[in-house]
Order: C-alpha cells, then structure tokens, then sequence
C-alpha cells in the first residue's frame, strides 16, 4: 500500500472548483503517444528512420504533443532500444512537443542527452500490474521517481505522470478507485503538471469511467486530468465522451489505433486518434489538428508495418480522398 507519507493535497475544494471551471474550454489537446505506445509493442523490430519518419509526419498535422520513444531498458523494451537516434533524429516543429517516457534516473539522463525538453513517469494503481511493467512495488516505483523529479525541476524539464490500470489490471482484475486517487496525488505531489489516467487494457465502460473521474475530480482540478483509453472491447471512444462530458480536455490517443502495451498481454492500441479527432470535430470541439493530414500519416505506418489500420474514420476518409482524386 502506498498510503504512507502521503502528505495531505493541497487544494481545498473551493479552489478544486475554481480551477475546473477555468479549464472547461472548446479546446481538446490531443497527445498522440503511437510513436511510442503504438511501436512498443510491434514486435518486428522497425527501422529507426521509420519511427523518425512517423514523427516528423505527425508533426505536421497540427498536433501540439506527440510522445516520441522510451528510454526504457532495451531488455525488456527492445523495439525502444534505439531512443536516443529517434530523438535526435526527429525535426522538433516550434509548438510541438516531444515527451519521452523514464522510469529511472538512468532513463531520464539519457533523455536529456538526446534533446528531451518532456518526461512523462509511469506508475500503476495495481501492484500486480507494478511488477510485471517495472520491476517493482508501487512505492519503489514512486522513490524511484522522485529522483526523476529533483533532477527534471535542475533541468527546468516538465514531467506528466501516467497511472496504468486504473480501470482494471490484467493480473489482479478489480482496482479501486481509492489507490488510483492516492497514486495520482502522489505524482502531483511530486510535481508532475497533469496525469495521465490509462485503461491500459481497455476494460472500462462509460458508467466506469464517470465514477472514477467524479471521485478523482473532488480532489484534483480536471485541468490536471487527461485520459489514455486502450480500445480493447471497443470502449475507448465512449469513455473518452463521458470524460468530456466531465470537463476533462485532455485525450491520449494513438494514430490508426497502433499498439498496446509489453506487460499487458492482449491489450489491442489505443482508440485511434482519426476516430477521436473526427468525433471531436464533428461535436464542435478544436483540436488544431487537420483530420485529413492525420489519416494520410495514419495510411504511412499501416503500410509501412503491413497493418490494417485501425482507425474507421481513418479508413473511411481515407477511401474519399482516393475517390475524388
Ligand atoms: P530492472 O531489470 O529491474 O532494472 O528493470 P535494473 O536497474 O536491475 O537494470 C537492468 C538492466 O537495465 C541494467 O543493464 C541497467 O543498466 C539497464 P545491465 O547492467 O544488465 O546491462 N537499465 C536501463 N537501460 C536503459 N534505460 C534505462 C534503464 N534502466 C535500467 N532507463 C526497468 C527496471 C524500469 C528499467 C525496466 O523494468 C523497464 O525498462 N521497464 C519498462 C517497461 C515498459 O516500457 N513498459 C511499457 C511502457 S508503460 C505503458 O505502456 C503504459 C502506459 O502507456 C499507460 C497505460 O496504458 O496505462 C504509459
Ligand atoms: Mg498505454
């Protein structure tokens, strides 16, 4: 358990309030994470100028974060082994945003080196799910972290925190809304600027999704919040609408639905990033983001991987711009 030592949050509830309100905007960041959420866990290892490729690409589709590499152990993340190529070998766009995943200090010194400017940490709200991903309990995995922290405030470098399972785990089921509540304090805590709430195996529904965040959202402003759905059974796309209808505004989503994750067997990509785009344009909402660019980089890595791609809009706008050529 990780309850010890956890220092009472800060906010009151009032200024909870207030700062939600300030974040209910038009305005949806998407961070597209299928460089590295989607890649990872290809398991034909794919050239390094491909992966710099798809970057490149992405970037020139309006997105404003797109996470590029991991700089995990290559033992147990060899498709992340070449990081430091992919990030010196991305052509960083002003207004975009290149976050890399570190679980250690280690990771996160290679990082600097190779040019990173974002970190994102990663935590579980399963224990079980903690040592499979990371070697470790959850409290190691937050010790470990907060040497990350102390060295990425010297470096002036943000950090968003990712907590894995939060609607379920692979290897324990069932996680209560009250450990992923005491986690993702904890992160912000330490100093992360938002969390990042995964399905990492895409087994929550709508009703699932709104209890978590109603609870999450008595303590934490939803401006901190973001959502990362995995689209196994097909959910992602409603957990992401009742999570807007919550005033989150935040959305992790993976182009042509690429991925998944190593350590969770099973677990399919996550919702397409044309599928969300697409839903949140037509509902009225801003991305930045020119839909038609996104499917044509999304129709790139299908082909590049041989992959059907996985994204219906993606598919199906795809199809109306080779008609109309
Ligand atoms: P460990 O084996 O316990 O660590 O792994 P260790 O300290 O004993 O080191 C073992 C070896 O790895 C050593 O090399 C270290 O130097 C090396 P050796 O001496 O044997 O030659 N090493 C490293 N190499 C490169 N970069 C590093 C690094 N650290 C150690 N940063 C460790 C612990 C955390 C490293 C390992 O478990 C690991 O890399 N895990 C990563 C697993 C992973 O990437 N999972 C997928 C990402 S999480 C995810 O997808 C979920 C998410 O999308 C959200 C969601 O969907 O819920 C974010
Ligand atoms: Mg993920």
């Amino acid at each position: 358990m990780i309850g010890k030592g956890i220092k009472k949050f800060t906010w009151t509830r009032k200024q909870v309030t207030e700062l939600s309100k300030k974040a209910i905007s038009n305005f949806v960041k998407i961070v597209e994470v299928g460089p590295r959420d989607g890649l990872q866990n290809e398991r034909t290892i794919i050239p390094t100028s491909t992966k710099i490729e798809l970057v490149n690409r992405l970037s020139n589709t309006g997105l404003r974060s797109v996470e590029a590499t991991s700089f995990v152990s290559a033992k147990w993340v060899p498709q992340m082994a070449d990081h430091s190529e992919v990030m010196r070998g991305i052509k960083k766009m002003d207004g975009v945003r290149y976050p890399v995943l570190t679980p250690n200090l280690k990771g996160f010194q290679s990082a600097v080196e190779a040019g990173a400017q974002e970190v994102a940490v990663f935590c579980a709200a399963s224990e079980a799910f903690s040592q499979k991903n990371i070697n470790c309990s959850i409290e190691q995995s937050l010790d470990r972290f907060s040497s990350v922290m102390q060295s990425a405030k010297t470096y002036n470098i943000p950090v968003r925190g990712y907590v894995s399972c939060v609607l379920g785990c692979p290897y324990q089921g069932k996680v209560s809304i009250s450990e992923v509540k005491k986690v993702a304090l904890k992160l912000l805590d330490m100093g992360c600027y938002e969390i990042s709430l995964g399905d990492t195996i895409g087994v929550g529904t709508a009703s699932k999704m709104r209890q978590l965040l109603k609870s999450l959202k008595s303590e934490i402003p939803v401006e901190k919040l973001a959502v990362h759905c995995h689209d196994t059974y097909g959910q992602g796309l409603a957990n992401i609408v009742t999570a807007l209808d919550m005033d989150v505004r935040v959305v992790d989503s993976s182009v042509s639905g690429l991925g998944g994750c190593p350590y969770a067997k099973g677990a399919s990509g996550n919702v397409a990033t044309e599928d969300v785009v697409y839903m949140l344009h037509e509902s009225g909402l801003e991305t930045g983001i020119n839909l038609n660019s996104l499917v044509e980089v999304g129709m790139f890595i299908s082909d590049e991987l041989s992959r059907t791609n996985a994204s219906k809009a993606g598919l199906a706008i795809a199809t109306k711009m080779r008609a109309s050529d």
